[in-house]
């Protein structure tokens, strides 16, 4: 595991320049893909390198973490909806390089084995990640099995309001995501934190037990994990 502290602006680009690099090494990379606050500033920093035309996102194939249950991928409250407004409609991806997980699927448990299964076959090269507060990985909250797939899970309320702050209506207590499984077998990981909000979870994650009470402990046991992290989310680590 390797850890890089930066200031808050530099997190973003710092992912998106290992990105870059890897894409440019390799066209037709696997990238798994996650939402949430953190990554804006990456996708901007990414989109910005796109319309340098320094990178081209023609070949790049995606497969994203996680989608809420029972929303459509048009709803303005999905992530699938998140990631066209912030990165897909900005930059040359192909549409049949993404892949989601459906929140309206008829067959839930049949769409997650296909999902599970495309990967496995495909293989994620690098995957990005956030964490929450709670130490969640996508949406495997605390108590996920390490062993976990893809599939339907229940919210904790940590989540629902960090998360829905911006529904006014209905909000999804269920969701469905990639298992713990699914994001320890891309071949390097790189998880970005900021904010003083997460600098408990990180300590813990970083310097803690490997626990199922925080699932992105198990990243200490892959050996190509980078975490990014700006100095406030950084400022509990024992070895600074
Ligand atoms: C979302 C996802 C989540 C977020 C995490 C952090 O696709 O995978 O694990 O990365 O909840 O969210 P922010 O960045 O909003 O704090």
């Amino acid at each position: 595991m390797k850890i890089i502290v930066l200031k808050n602006k530099e997190v973003g680009k710092k992912a998106a320049s290992i990105i870059a690099n890897e894409i440019i090494k390799k066209p037709s990379l696997v990238i798994g893909l996650a939402t949430g606050k953190t990554m804006i500033p990456f996708y901007k920093s990414l989109v910005s390198l796109y319309k340098k035309r320094i990178l081209d996102f023609s070949k790049i194939i995606t497969f994203n973490l996680d989608e809420y249950l029972g929303i459509d991928s048009t709803d303005p409250n999905s992530l699938r909806y998140y990631m066209n407004k912030h990165f897909f409609s900005k930059i040359n991806i192909k549409e049949k390089n993404i892949n989601f997980l459906e929140g309206k699927s008829k067959n839930i448990n049949l769409m997650c084995r296909h999902y599970e299964s495309k990967i496995k076959r495909i293989k994620i090269d690098i995957q990005i990640l956030g964490i929450g507060k709670n130490g969640h990985i996508g949406f495997n909250e605390p108590g996920s099995k390490f062993n976990s797939g893809t599939r339907k899970v229940k919210l904790t309320n940590s989540t629902i309001k960090h998360n829905f702050k911006q529904f006014n209506s209905k909000i999804p207590k269920y969701a469905v995501t990639m298992g713990i499984k699914d994001i320890t077998n891309a071949r390097k990981i790189i998880l970005l934190a900021s904010g003083r909000n997460k600098a408990k979870v990180i300590a813990k994650t970083v310097n803690g037990p490997i626990s199922t009470s925080i699932p992105a402990s198990i990243l200490q046991c892959h050996n190509k994990s980078i975490f990014i992290v700006d100095k406030s989310a950084a400022s509990k680590l024992n070895s600074k």
